[in-house]
Formats: C-alpha cells, structure tokens, sequence
C-alpha cells in the first residue's frame, strides 16, 4: 500500500523546470515515487502464474535454505535492493540505510547512477562508506549506457567501480525516460557498440537493466552477444519513468506524452519468461513492480535468479535501516511461506515447482 498519497495538486508544486539541474532532478524523481502517482495501472503480469499447492510439503520450514550465489558471490537472500539514486542528501542516507540492512541480511544491493558522482558532484554516499558499512555484501555500480556514447568511457566505467568497490557495473538502458525527459539524451546511436567496450575492458561483469519497460528476447540476445554477465528485464508494472518524467513537466505536451506512455513496456513476468526461454544460461534479474515475496517466487519459477525492488523499499530506505530490514524480512518470510507450500527446499528446487496456471505462456 502506498503512504502518503499526494494530490495531482502537491505533485504539480514539482515540476520546477529545472532540467539542467541534475541533483534537484533527482529529488523530484524520489517525491514523485513516493507520491504513489507515477505508478503502472497495468499489472507485473504474475498474477497470470500461480503454483500448485503442496498439503504434504515434508519439510521443516526452518531448514528452508534461501541462499543462492550470483556472479560467483554468495546471497543469503536472493533479493536485490534495485538502484535509486537521490539527491545530495537523501542519496547518503537511503544508500546507508540499504547497505547496512543488506549487510544484516545478505541481499545484494545495486546503487543509484553515479553519474553525478563522476562529475564532481557530491558524492551522495557513493563513496567507500558503502564498503564499510556492507563489507561482505554484493555491492553494483551503476551508469546510464547511453552516457556511454554522450562523452564517458570506460576510465569512467572503472572509477565508478572503484569508487564504492563494486563486485560488477549495472548499465541502465532508460531510452523512453530520456526522450520524455526536457532535455533527455535522444541520440542512440552507437550506445551497443559502447557497452561492449565497456563489457570487454571494464575488468568486472557487467549487467545490463532497463528501468521498468523491460528488455525483450531480440535485446537481450543483442545484449548477450556482447558479453553481458547478467540482465535485469525490470519490466512494467511498478514504477512508470514515463509518468515521472510527465509530472515533472512543466509544458501541457510533455504531460500529455508522460500520460500516454505511462504503461508502456512488457510486464515483468512476460519478458522474463521469454528472455529465459531463449537464454537459459543467461543470469537474470527480476525487476519492476515486484509488490513481494511471492512475486519474487513466481520471478524465480520463471528464472530469475535475483529479485529486485526499488519504489516499494524506497519508503523504507528513506526512513532508516531498521524499516529496510523490516520491509525485507516479509519478503523473505513470504518467499519461504511459498516454498514450503511448493515443498521446495531451496530456490533451486522452486525453479521447478509445479506451477498451476501459466496463462500469457506464448
Ligand atoms: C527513486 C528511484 C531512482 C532510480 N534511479 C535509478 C538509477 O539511478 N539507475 C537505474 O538503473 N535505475 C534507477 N531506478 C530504476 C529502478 O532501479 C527500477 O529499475 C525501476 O524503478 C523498476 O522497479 P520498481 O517497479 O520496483 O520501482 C530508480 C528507481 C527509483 C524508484
């Protein structure tokens, strides 16, 4: 459930036109999400799968093992804080909220683009406190590919890395955001060519994501045959970035195109059952508009290997680490609930749990 719902009237008080402004853009990115208004009114697409129930599981629910391992690292929990980044002072906190809690509980945490960073802004926590707060913990940078072809390179790539220690470099893929964006990066050409360099010569893996309108099969295989080591789909139906981008907009033709975009993208469900099917060697990353736990058991079913949130931890992750270890501990309980009632063991064993109903299976 969302808190705190704001009006259309508080959220129009955002749009400040400041698009030149990257840190304040950033604010407004994180009151709008927590506003509630910018999200999908279409579904994640797991709704359409659900698993047949065990009534004789024979199993002992506290032996149920979560632990999974991703990128060559070990998870306790096969949850990943999903990258947000914020503004110069609440990018500090949530990010030391999250990596303590992550630490706690071992999840894997991806931080937010660090493209300020880079730039000499303020660090917004993005600097070696994530290490020391989450020795152990997987621990992903994050870049924006198409910055890739606007001026960045891989020296660029391998200090953002550095920066925070990061176990592998996430690069965004968020071209709807940025063409409904004032002043968004609408040139594209070239942005495959650039994450393969960045692929072969950044010296860690590299994960390609969308940002809630999903990767389909054709983009994932192009993503693929460049040497990703893993892709996050982050589908539809969860955080709209077209209908962030449209509140944000000043000029009654950029609201309008944020409105008519708003549910683009393919559910989450549907693009990662598809990318599955077509890579079944390929790590994936479940994201977008996961609500909880047992979507996360149905993303795993359908072959994730990690879970991902980030609009529905950001509450929490603004609050303080005892709210994130809070909000993740009824996910983890539901994800567990669900594999006691497959009679699953462990997540490899939910991979195949007998699933009941599948109806959007092309
Ligand atoms: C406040 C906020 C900031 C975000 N910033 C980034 C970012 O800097 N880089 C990125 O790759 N994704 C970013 N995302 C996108 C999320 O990682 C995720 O892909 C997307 O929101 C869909 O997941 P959700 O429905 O669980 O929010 C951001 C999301 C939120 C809510």
């Amino acid at each position: 459930m969302v808190e705190n719902v704001k009006t259309p009237a508080t959220v129009t008080k955002l749009k400040r036109g400041l698009d030149g402004d990257i840190e304040q853009r950033k604010k407004d990115h994180i009151e709008i999400i927590l506003s509630g208004a910018a999200r999908h009114t279409e579904g994640n697409g797991f709704d359409a799968l659900s698993f047949v129930h065990n009534a004789l599981p024979e199993l002992d629910f506290n032996e149920i093992d979560l632990s999974t391992t991703f990128l060559g690292k070990t998870l306790k929990l096969p949850y990943l804080a999903s990258s947000m980044t914020g503004g110069p002072d609440q990018g500090g906190v949530i990010n030391r909220n999250i990596a303590e809690a992550a630490q706690a509980m071992g999840f894997a945490m991806g931080v937010g683009s660090q493209r300020i960073a880079l730039g000499g802004g303020s660090g917004h926590g993005l600097n070696r406190d994530i290490r020391r707060v989450a020795p152990d913990i997987a621990l992903y940078a994050n870049l924006g590919a198409v910055q890739f072809v606007q001026g960045m390179n891989v020296d660029d790539a391998r200090r953002a890395v550095d920066a925070i220690s990061a176990d592998a470099l996430i690069l965004h893929l968020n071209p709807l955001q940025e063409v409904l964006q004032q002043g968004g990066d609408v040139n594209w050409k070239g942005v495959l060519a650039a994450m393969e360099m960045v692929c072969r010569h950044v010296g860690v893996p590299v994960i390609a994501k969308e940002v809630g309108a999903g990767i389909s099969v054709d983009v994932a295989k192009r993503l693929a045959d460049i040497g990703v080591a893993a892709i996050d789909v982050s589908g539809s139906g969860g955080s709209s970035w077209a209908a962030v981008e449209g509140l944000r907009r000043a000029d009654a033709q950029g609201q309008s195109l944020g409105e008519i975009f708003r549910n683009w993208g393919l559910p989450t469900a549907h693009c990662l059952h598809a990318v599955h099917k077509a890579l079944p060697a390929m790590p994936l990353i479940a994201s977008g508009g996961i609500r909880d736990g047992l979507d996360g058991a149905k993303a795993i079913r359908l072959g994730a290997n990690l879970v991902g949130q980030a609009g529905a931890l950001l509450r929490a992750a603004t609050l303080s680490t005892e709210q994130v270890i809070a909000h993740v501990a009824v996910w983890e309980k539901a994800l567990r609930v669900a594999c006691f009632c497959t009679a699953s063991q462990n997540v490899n064993v939910l991979r195949q749990a007998p699933i009941d109903r599948l109806v959007f299976d092309p």
